[in-house]
């Protein structure tokens, strides 16, 4: 909307001493060369005592705090709460003409406002008592339609209650503004429908406090013996993720369902290898966890084949796998380590080996997966890491 001064201006202005002082005051709130952050009270005031602004006004309120009038035209210019020429002596009726409220009848309300002031925004009735304007959404979608008067909010309007509102200003009252069927704040319209206890009647808590007193949930943490969350597909008894629900059977906790995934797994039988490298699974995890082999099931680590030098054109940077750091590198390379291709070849046996001989880092390279990374970046591919290591040239310790 294109927001002008009015052609038509008083000689001057200036605060009435009482709203002088107010304004004095307001500026203190502010530190000491910020004093133009009191612009918007210091102008709403001056729009109160007038009923609008006027650029004598706007240019009074911009030397009070020191500002270019520039400055104070444009936030007067910028927001519609400012009324830019003169409006009704008693009440300037704004409606909300926005999604909600024209959804819900905002149109009814500016016929009456056609009807009952002047046919068209900003006309002056014939008593010059009332305009009106229709502005974009106040932000009480909730309690649409809804109009702003002055500083007040007037929500679930009807043409009815609009058309009262404005007889009773009319008449020198000054109707109670906020919801016009009722309404305590934004609940819904037809009642409450979640905490409707009233404090103290029924249970002695609130909502959610008194449900937790209830089943004892205070403190306490998810530990396998809640009761169980039901998902959709255990409360109708069609397959889920475990399989289907028998009748009468209790449905398994996240937990639960867990601890049936896992023992439901395949397993190699104790002893058996669990793929080609010939190391048994119970092998693999013994080294990698420290157990000597001795103790473990039979030997698993195998030292994996080292070159005594990087190929022809250089070594890669094996710092581009996540958990290889400078220090890693030199480590890796001194063990005959120098390329992507190298590491993605490791068995599992190989990689619990260097897993142990990795001094000081023991069981990085299972932790971080260097044999995936490996694979990616031997393809010519990144991972996320790599990718941002390059960027930032930032690596891992
Ligand atoms: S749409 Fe009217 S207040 Fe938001």
């Amino acid at each position: 909307m294109l927001r002008r001064l009015h052609h038509e201006q008083p000689e001057s202005f200036e605060f009435t001493p009482a709203n002088l002082e107010w304004a004095q005051g307001q500026v203190t709130k502010y530190p000491v060369g910020r004093q133009a952050s009191a612009i918007i009270p210091l102008l709403w005031r001056a729009q109160e005592q007038e009923g609008w602004l006027s650029r004598p006004a706007i240019e009074y309120v911009a030397d009070m705090l020191d500002m270019p009038y520039i400055r104070a035209l444009e936030v007067a210019t910028f927001y519609f709460m400012f009324q830019l020429q003169p409006v009704g002596s008693v009440a300037h009726i704004q409606i909300c003409g926005t999604t909600s409220c024209m959804i819900c009848g905002a149109e009814d309300l500016m016929k009456v406002c056609k009807e009952k002031i002047a046919p068209h925004p900003f006309e002056l009735s014939q008593d010059g008592k009332f305009s009106w304007e229709e502005v974009e959404c106040l932000g009480a979608c909730a309690n649409a339609p809804m109009a702003q008067i002055g500083k007040d909010y007037y929500e679930d309007l009807s043409e009815e209650s609009l058309a009262k509102l404005i007889d009773e200003m009319a008449a020198g009252k000054t109707p109670r503004p906020g919801s016009q069927i009722g309404r305590f704040a934004s609940e819904p319209a037809s009642g409450l429908s979640s905490l409707t206890d009233v404090p103290g009647e029924k249970t002695p808590f609130n909502g959610s406090v008194q449900r937790a007193v209830e089943i004892g949930d205070t403190l306490k943490r998810i530990d396998g013996t809640e009761v169980p969350l039901r998902m959709p597909w255990q409360m109708s008894g069609q397959a889920g993720p475990i399989g289907v629900m028998g009748a009468g059977q209790r449905p398994m906790s996240a937990v639960q369902q867990a601890a049936a995934q896992k023992a439901a797994a395949p397993k190699p039988a104790k002893g058996k290898p669990a793929d080609k490298t010939g190391v048994t699974v119970q092998e693999a995890q013994a080294v990698s966890k420290g157990v000597p082999a001795s103790k473990a099931e039979p030997a698993a680590a195998s030292r994996p084949k080292a070159l005594k030098a990087a190929r022809k054109g250089g070594a890669d940077d094996l710092k581009m796998i996540k958990g290889v750091g400078p220090k890693l590198e030199k480590l890796l390379n001194s063990l005959g380590f120098f390329h992507f291709d190298q590491v993605a070849a490791w068995t599992a046996a190989e990689l619990a080996w260097v897993d142990e001989n990795l001094e000081g880092f023991k069981g990085r390279a299972s932790r971080d997966d260097w044999v995936a990374q490996a694979k990616l970046l031997a393809g010519g591919g990144e991972t996320a890491f790599s990718a941002k290591a390059k960027k930032d040239g930032i690596y891992d310790a």
